[in-house]
């Protein structure tokens, strides 16, 4: 058997804890890492690129980070948004427990729910989603991935992926596009692509959704 991945259920990896920094803009705070999670040395560059460059939530939200790992993005959307509902989930255990206690320290007191995704009441839709998605689970299962959440979006919600091209992410916004949810490069640096990608028109709606 091969080693656990950080996006596993079950992450097996030896306990490392850590602290990272997270700088962007006006936000400035340590955040608690450990082993078996995505970026336990350090903040993402991507993550960090993301948070600099996106538009800053919407206030009102909802705002969901998806696969949050220890919370970067979320601490940052709770600053930014403090009073907007916020959803962070992930499928790690030792993640969501390290974004709970990121979220405890520094959230702005949104009432925030940390989680699995399948806990997420089914008629919740979000205004905004941001996300540096877990592309190493491959293409077929990214794209179940993306169209689950991204099918929550409000008629005017919109979200925001950070993806390198070396990962695919020329090919995912054109499949993006193709499936109807229009899709632009925001930003683009040291191979990393900001998406803005908004919700489904409705000539391609699936049918669940009409
Ligand atoms: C690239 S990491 C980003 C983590 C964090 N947002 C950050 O920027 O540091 C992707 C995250 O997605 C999570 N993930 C994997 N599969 C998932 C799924 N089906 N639903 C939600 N999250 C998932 C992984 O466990 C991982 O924490």
């Amino acid at each position: 058997m091969g080693q656990p991945h950080y996006f596993s259920d079950s992450p097996a990896g030896k306990h490392r804890p850590g602290v990272v920094s997270l700088r962007v803009g006006d936000l400035n705070v340590e955040l608690a890492t450990d082993g078996g999670v995505f970026a336990a040395d350090e903040v993402d560059w991507g993550t960090r690129y993301l948070l600099a460059e996106a538009p800053r939530p919407p206030e009102h939200g909802p705002l969901l980070d998806l696969g949050c790992g220890y919370g970067a993005i979320a601490v940052a959307l709770s600053r930014w948004a403090p009073r907007a509902p916020l959803w962070a989930v992930d499928v790690n255990p030792r993640a969501l427990a390290l974004c709970r206690a990121n979220l405890d320290r520094h959230a702005a007191g949104n009432p925030a729910v940390v989680c699995r995704p399948e806990e997420v009441p089914a008629d919740v839709r979000f205004a905004a989603i941001y996300s540096n998605p877990p592309i190493r689970i491959g293409k077929a299962a990214l794209h179940d991935l993306l169209a689950t959440w991204l099918d929550r979006l409000t008629h005017d919600g919109q979200a925001f992926l950070v993806v390198n091209k070396h990962l695919g992410s020329d090919s995912l916004a054109r499949w993006l596009n193709e499936g109807g949810r229009p899709t632009t490069r925001l930003r683009s640096r040291r191979g990393y692509r900001i998406l803005e990608v908004a919700a489904q028109t409705g000539d391609t709606q699936s049918e669940s959704a009409l």
